[in-house]
């Protein structure tokens, strides 16, 4: 099959160094916890029926786990997974591909499911609901609708977008679960957990700044220990320190609450070239030369969550906290 559409699991974790780090089963994912119990029960009573798990959809911010959690779900099913993305799947056909080849039981995950075109999702449908594929054969008059039967399997979708999901789509999971950010002690243990496979000693304290720069997200959290690793390989002694830990950070230009310089140039893009809002979010992604759907996906959300930054109808708006944590006058209401 098509590499560029589905990789298996051999092939992705040769691919990614982050696979090594990921937790395999529920009972090592750090933190979720409303999440993790929820899919325990699930995957017991499908093991228990020997029935296939129901769909699940995962959403949320980027960096949260859910690829992780779909790989934790395929094991703690015992079955395997087969790995693919929304924009990856461009026709129906590339969709039926990647259903006919699964073997029963088997996990689809398929990530950034919002981006599925409208014609592979429409495929989609009927394999989920009843685990068959309409496929039309030839053309014009001649043309007909042949049912292939597919075998019984767990779509595992990953969004940071469910209102950018179709209602249709979006009803046909049994299981939608909602990942939220982390707390700075669930990133610690992250981080902590992160340090003895890497074989690196770490600090407490040291763990504890990491984590509370990681803006509650653990991909962060573990790019950052593997970045404040490198400095102690080559200006210390191989230790993470907290002092090595507070010099890399300075360096890397992430600041004591993990906002980096992308972060700071869309706060101070508000404030100084439109007195702090509010301002549409093509304005500001113009205005500073970012894509406004990275803006909207990955920075806005935690900026939106720590209450620096407002989502009104008519824009985007810097609140008294931004203006505070770089050392601004509020303006006058
Ligand atoms: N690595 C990345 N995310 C994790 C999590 N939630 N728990 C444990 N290790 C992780």
């Amino acid at each position: 099959m098509d590499e560029r559409i589905v990789q298996s699991e051999a092939e992705s974790e040769e691919l990614s160094f982050e696979s090594s780090l990921r937790p395999q089963q529920l009972h090592q994912y750090i933190g979720q916890s409303k999440v993790k119990e929820n899919l325990q029960v699930f995957i017991e009573a499908a093991r228990m029926r020997q029935e296939t798990l129901d769909h699940v959809l995962l959403y949320g911010p980027p960096g949260l786990g859910k690829t992780t959690l779909a790989a934790i779900i395929a094991n703690e099913m015992g079955v395997n997974i087969r790995t693919t993305s929304g924009p990856a799947i461009e026709r129906p056909g590339d969709l039926a591909a990647i259903l006919t080849a699964l073997e029963p039981g088997d996990v689809l995950f398929i990530d950034e499911i919002h981006r599925l075109p409208r014609t592979v999702e429409e495929v989609l449908y009927p394999a989920m609901e009843d685990y068959c594929l309409d496929i039309v054969i030839g053309k014009g008059p001649q043309a007909r609708s042949v049912r292939l039967d597919l075998p019984p399997f767990t779509l595992v979708g990953a969004t940071t977008r469910a209102g950018s999901l179709s209602a249709p789509l979006r009803d046909r999971f049994g299981v939608l679960s909602r990942l939220e950010y982390y707390t700075e002690e669930q990133l610690k243990d992250i981080v902590v957990r992160t340090a003895q496979i890497l074989q690196t000693d770490l600090e407490d304290v040291a763990a504890l700044e990491i984590a509370r720069r990681s803006r509650g997200t653990p991909r962060i959290a573990n790019r950052l220990l593997r970045r404040v690793r490198d400095f102690a390989q080559v200006k210390g002694t191989g230790d993470v320190t907290v002092e090595l830990a507070h010099y890399s950070l300075e360096l890397m230009q992430v600041d004591r609450l993990g906002l980096d310089h992308i972060d700071h140039k869309l706060l101070k893009g508000i404030i100084e070239k439109f007195r702090g809002g509010p301002v549409g979010v093509e304005t500001i992604a113009a205005s500073i030369g970012e894509e406004s759907s990275t803006i909207e996906d990955v920075y806005e959300p935690y900026l939106l969550q720590i209450g620096f930054l407002q989502r009104t109808p008519r824009g985007r708006i810097a609140t008294a906290s931004a203006y505070e944590h770089f050392g601004m006058e509020v303006p006058p209401l």
